[in-house]
């Protein structure tokens, strides 16, 4: 994981979009949403993104879930699929402030020895660190796309984004109680991971959840006046010394983000149908900013 620090350069007011697993070289990839999501994102002066990460499939012939009919024939080599993701992300690049690398792109990592496709894909783009990045140990050299996991610092907004490994899909048999059920999991996934931030987000899900700050009416004394009264906790940094501070984590945003991949495609059988899968959410989760404080999370759905 790296630690980046954005503070010196955001504007009072913005947004900043959380999205990832497109996926590019699977057929089912989703060209036309993701030029909708392109086009919101241009829409407004301020506004920024992370890219979470399998961007690519990057799934090669010996892997189990290789099968030739789900790929896109223009980019079933692993080059043609970097520079299609290039393209795809090229019209936003000056937006993109971070980008992570997924399990799909991990599985090339481990076959080449280190290429990494994201990083490849920030090259291509321009998308670099900024300067207060420095190389953690000697030897290391921080690339764009390097990292599973970032934190984030903004003026009094800091958050996490990490790409994530499992998934949970509730057996609830009520579809409000399985949403709930879900949000819930991505929260205690996230939670462990950093207590100073407040927001914390994983893709790879290919579902967008979303767990906002629970306020809970709590019951405080007066010692002037002798008066009890009941408060909302507000969202606040506690500080444990001059530099640090924690959140308490019902007043954290948690969130998942969706995906630019469709499960279910006409003529072929993908790994979701077998499995049974719920369909994919396509779209991607939006923080709203504005005079230095956060606004709310929200859930961005495009079809
Ligand atoms: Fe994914």
């Amino acid at each position: 994981m790296r630690y980046v620090d954005y503070s010196e350069e955001m504007p009072g007011s913005y947004e900043w979009w959380y999205f990832g697993d497109k996926h590019l070289g699977n057929i089912g990839y989703k060209r036309k949403p993701f030029s909708k999501f392109r086009v919101k994102v241009l829409s407004k002066k301020h506004a920024y993104a992370i890219d979470g990460g399998d961007g690519i499939e990057a799934i090669t012939p010996d892997d189990r879930r290789f099968n030739i009919d789900a790929m896109d024939p223009a980019a079933t080599r692993l080059d043609h699929q970097i520079e299609a993701e290039t393209r795809e992300l090229e019209p936003i690049a000056s937006r993109i402030k971070a980008k992570l690398f997924g399990n799909h792109e991990l599985t090339i990592i481990k076959k080449t020895n280190g290429i990494n496709p994201a990083v490849e894909v920030c090259k291509n783009l321009g998308i670099k660190y900024p300067e207060n990045v420095k190389p953690a140990f000697r030897g290391d050299k921080p690339l764009m796309g390097d990292s599973f996991t970032l934190k984030i610092n903004l003026p009094t907004v800091r958050f996490l984004a990490r790409h994530h490994m499992r998934n949970f899909t509730s057996r609830a048999q009520d579809e409000a109680m399985a949403e709930e059920h879900e949000a819930r999991w991505v929260k205690n996934q996230l939670r462990p991971l950093a207590a100073d931030c407040e927001v914390m987000v994983m893709f790879h899900v290919h579902k967008l959840r979303l767990r906002p700050p629970h306020q809970r009416l709590k019951m405080i004394n007066d010692s002037a006046t002798g008066k009890t009264r009941g408060v909302y906790p507000k969202p606040m940094r506690i500080p444990i010394s001059k530099t640090q501070y924690h959140i308490p984590h019902d007043q954290v945003w948690y969130g998942s983000s969706g995906a630019w991949l469709g499960s279910y495609e006409e003529g072929i059988t993908t790994y979701a149908e077998l499995g049974g899968f719920p369909p994919t959410e396509l779209g991607a989760l939006r923080m709203i900013v504005k005079n230095d404080k956060l606004q709310y999370v929200e859930k961005v759905p495009f079809s």
